[in-house]
């Protein structure tokens, strides 16, 4: 089953992760796009965080996502005759005629696909596109155990403004499915709009992965190589690393 993300959602995303994840991956994956000569794509391209500038440094870069909101917001920020780049489609089924250098999923795409069998398609749809010694990257946080168990109760994790004089707070709350390995997570929005305070609720689960289990998955798949990095700054993955960053090469 997909689960779109609603219109509020998209609405607010940009400022909300612009602040709690710019400084986290921007830099990485603008990197990757930078390095790459010929075609890149982004899976889960949302409100193009990455894709917006990607394409005003002149990447030839094309972008799928299943939520219509956020490739609304999306369409907003590029010019109309680059509209022809992005569409609605799955990471488990998308078909593309060209073949790319550079597949990216950033920022827990493959944490939306609870399947196992549509993780594997996902993954073995990302080799078929991708040219020789073309390169596909995804992430997905290390779960936190303690936190993972306890779950969250109603923990702000962004409060500003998202114009002058109007409040944006994001409340979210989890709950753990541990033998289908999800969080099942709860967000709600309130932001200030015609002197009152609105409100959108979204519940929406996410896959979490163990490291062997990603590894297996990805040795299952069409892929012969790749390596695993603990962050965005190229350091291999230790008892402190947050996130798995896989390369997978063609
Ligand atoms: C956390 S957002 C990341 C957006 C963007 N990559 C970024 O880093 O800001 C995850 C995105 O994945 C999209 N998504 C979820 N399931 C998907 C699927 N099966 N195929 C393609 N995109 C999907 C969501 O709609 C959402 O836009």
């Amino acid at each position: 089953m997909l689960h779109q993300y609603p219109t509020s959602f998209a609405r607010f995303y940009d400022v909300i992760y612009h602040h709690l994840r710019n400084g986290v991956d921007h830099e990485f994956y603008l990197n990757e796009i930078k390095q790459t000569k010929g075609k890149i794509l982004e899976i889960g391209v949302g409100t193009g965080r990455f894709f917006a500038d990607a394409l005003s440094t002149g990447a030839d870069i094309y972008g799928i996502d299943i939520s219509s909101a956020m490739i609304d917001v999306l369409l907003g920020k590029i010019d109309k005759r680059e509209h022809h780049r992005v569409s609605i489609q799955s990471i488990t089924d998308c078909k593309f005629d060209s073949q790319f250098k550079l597949i990216i999923a950033p920022f827990r795409v493959m944490m939306h696909v609870l399947d196992k069998e549509e993780q594997l398609k996902a993954i073995n749809n990302a080799y078929d596109h991708l040219a020789p010694g073309g390169k596909f990257i995804f992430d997905t946080f290390i779960p936190n155990l303690q936190q993972l168990i306890t779950g969250l109760e109603n923990q702000v994790d962004f409060e500003g403004e998202y114009e002058s004089d109007k409040k944006l707070k994001r409340i979210v709350s989890t709950k753990p499915d541990l033998i289908n390995q999800l969080i099942n997570i709860h967000f709600r929005i309130e932001w200030d709009e015609d002197n009152k305070t609105k409100m959108e609720e979204w519940d929406v689960p996410l896959r979490y992965y163990f490291r062997y289990e990603l590894e297996h998955l990805v040795e299952r798949s069409k892929f012969d190589k790749y390596k695993v990095l603990g962050d965005y700054l190229g350091n291999e993955l230790n008892n402190q690393s947050k996130e798995f960053v896989f390369i997978c090469q063609k």
